[in-house]
């Protein structure tokens, strides 16, 4: 799933910078992992690790149209906020023992979750390798206990998506807007131009052909298609029938006379 792989590549990106700094804390987004000041004592920085910077912009996300929200859960969690629910355990579970599974997931009530697993990294090893390599942050805030000594390879954890599981319903729903209705009606009322249109130059043309004939021109060609075959044409055709007995009529009618 795209969004999954997007998601890992934010991470693997904050990863290998080891965490990212940010100058301020946005009001929503009041979590950090430690903090330091400029040589001078003017500026504060703080900073996010990994995971914290993927809940933050799950948070973002789930705001937005899709409603789809995305975590980052494992087996050892350290932080209680990120303890993996039913079906993230089973997936845990699952991609521990069968390390060729890609993905995992099922409908759940109104919604569609899906998991994917997510894999130690050289540069994961810094925070949930050997406690001694850890930065002191970590240490500080989480302790030296949980989700250390894992190896590259190892089943870390998972991203778990949610995605609310629209109805064809649903969907029709949010055609619903004056917008879309608008469009709609404007192309009726253009299709509805455009044939009236061509109707109209069809029996214009008609009339004038059956109005030259009238006048004598009796071998004239009348423009019928002989493939399509509707209203307009039916009527040239008996038109042309008419034009057919009128000369054989004239034809034997001469004959009486001579
Ligand atoms: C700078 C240190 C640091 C690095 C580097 C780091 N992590 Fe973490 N990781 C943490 C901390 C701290 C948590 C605690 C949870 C939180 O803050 O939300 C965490 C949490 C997690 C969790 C969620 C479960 C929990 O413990 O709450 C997973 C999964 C995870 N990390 C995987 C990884 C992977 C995979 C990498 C490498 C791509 C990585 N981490 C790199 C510090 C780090």
């Amino acid at each position: 799933m795209a969004s999954a792989e997007q998601v890992i590549a934010f991470r693997a990106w904050v990863a290998n910078t080891g965490v990212v700094w940010v100058d301020h804390l946005a009001p929503q987004f009041r979590d950090y992992l430690g903090k330091k000041a400029s040589n001078d004592n003017t500026l504060e920085f703080f900073s996010k690790n990994p995971a914290l910077a993927t809940r933050e912009l799950s948070e973002i996300v789930s705001k937005t149209a899709t409603r789809a929200t995305f975590r980052v859960t494992s087996d050892e969690y350290r932080n209680p906020a990120n303890a993996p629910d039913g079906f993230e355990n089973t997936s845990i579970q699952t991609f521990k023992s069968d390390k060729t599974r890609r993905y995992n997931d099922e409908f759940e009530g109104n919604f569609y979750r899906y998991s994917q697993p997510i894999y130690v990294q050289e540069s994961c090893l810094k925070c949930h390798g050997d406690p001694k390599d850890a930065p002191a942050d970590v240490i500080t805030k989480y302790g030296d206990k949980r989700a250390f000594g894992y190896k590259v390879g190892d089943v870390r954890g998972i991203i778990s998506i949610k995605l609310p599981n629209l109805t064809v319903i649903d969907v029709l729903l949010t055609l619903l807007n004056p917008y879309t209705i608008g469009l709609i009606v404007l192309a009726f009322l253009l299709n509805f131009l455009f044939t009236h249109v061509a109707i109209i130059k069809r029996l214009k043309e008609l009339s004038l052909t059956t109005e030259r004939i009238a006048q004598g021109e009796l071998d004239l060609a009348l423009r019928v298609n002989p493939n399509s075959r509707d209203e307009i044409d039916n009527v040239g055709h008996t038109i042309d029938l008419l034009r057919n007995s009128l000369v054989v009529a004239m034809n034997r009618l001469r004959k009486n006379l001579s």
